[in-house]
């Protein structure tokens, strides 16, 4: 996968680049990443890629014609065509499920928002579609992009260690995540669950089943709101209540 994002703040991408899973999905050139500054597409002295806003207010906003220059180089530089995305708390909020849309593409196209904003007339015309990592306000897209970039990497095929691990995520299915336990098998006192230790795949399989639709339940029942429970999904989570009283 190809992604192309447009910044004027390049290095706040380098600890993707250089550590961890997507540091390693770069290395081995199952992601191909690619920053743009638009400060390289500017034709003025100084270099300017904001303006005041018209009608007055704090803050600056990012002009048309050096955004629209790297959007041009952007599309030049591949013949593989992709839709435009900018970072911005009033896109549509990501979701485990748009992630998995994100990633099925061949290319990413993301645009970093900076200042007060951006000016409409460039996102009515080059913008495809807004995406939004969440309910606040970050001082800029690039920590949103990102979250994208990490999100989308670790879905690409054999970027995991175990090719399993990213469909046992949270989300993955609908509910959050089981609780997870390793060595040692007593923490003063605190001991792991039995049936972990037990060996039996079934009844393991079944506890976490019932851990994972207990935890959303309590965390964020509206996540289930939006499943259709199985009979066996509804005797497990009703097990699930029962043991707590
Ligand atoms: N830019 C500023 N805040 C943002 C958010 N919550 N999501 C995406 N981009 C942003």
């Amino acid at each position: 996968m190809r992604i192309d994002v447009v910044t004027l703040f390049p290095d706040e991408f380098r600890q993707l680049v250089d550590l961890g899973v997507t540091g390693r999905a770069i290395r081995e050139d199952k992601i191909q990443l690619q920053t743009w500054n638009p400060r390289d597409y500017t034709a003025d002295r100084h270099r300017s890629v904001d303006d005041r806003p018209y009608g007055g207010g704090p803050g600056m906003v990012m002009m048309v014609e050096p955004l629209a220059e790297t959007l041009e180089a952007v599309a030049e530089d591949s013949s593989i065509a992709a839709k435009v995305a900018l970072m911005s708390p009033q896109g549509k909020v990501l979701d485990q499920a748009a992630v998995e849309a994100l990633a099925s593409r061949q290319r990413l196209i993301l645009i970093c928002g900076r200042y007060e904003g951006i000016d409409e007339r460039l996102i009515d015309t080059l913008v495809d579609e807004e995406w939004s990592i969440g309910d606040y306000v970050l001082s800029g897209g690039e920590l949103a992009a990102a979250v994208i970039v990490d999100a989308v990497s670790r879905l690409q095929a054999d970027v995991l260690g175990d090719n399993r691990s990213a469909e046992q995520d949270s989300f993955s299915h609908g509910l959050l995540d089981y609780p997870h336990y390793t060595r040692p098998e007593d923490v003063a006192g605190d001991k792991v669950p039995k049936v972990l230790l037990s060996g039996d795949h079934a009844a393991i399989e079944k506890w976490r089943r019932k851990q994972a639709l207990g935890r959303t339940w309590q965390r964020r029942p509206e996540l289930l709101d939006k499943m259709e429970l199985s009979k066996q999904d509804q005797a497990l989570l009703a097990d699930f209540i029962n043991d707590l009283t």
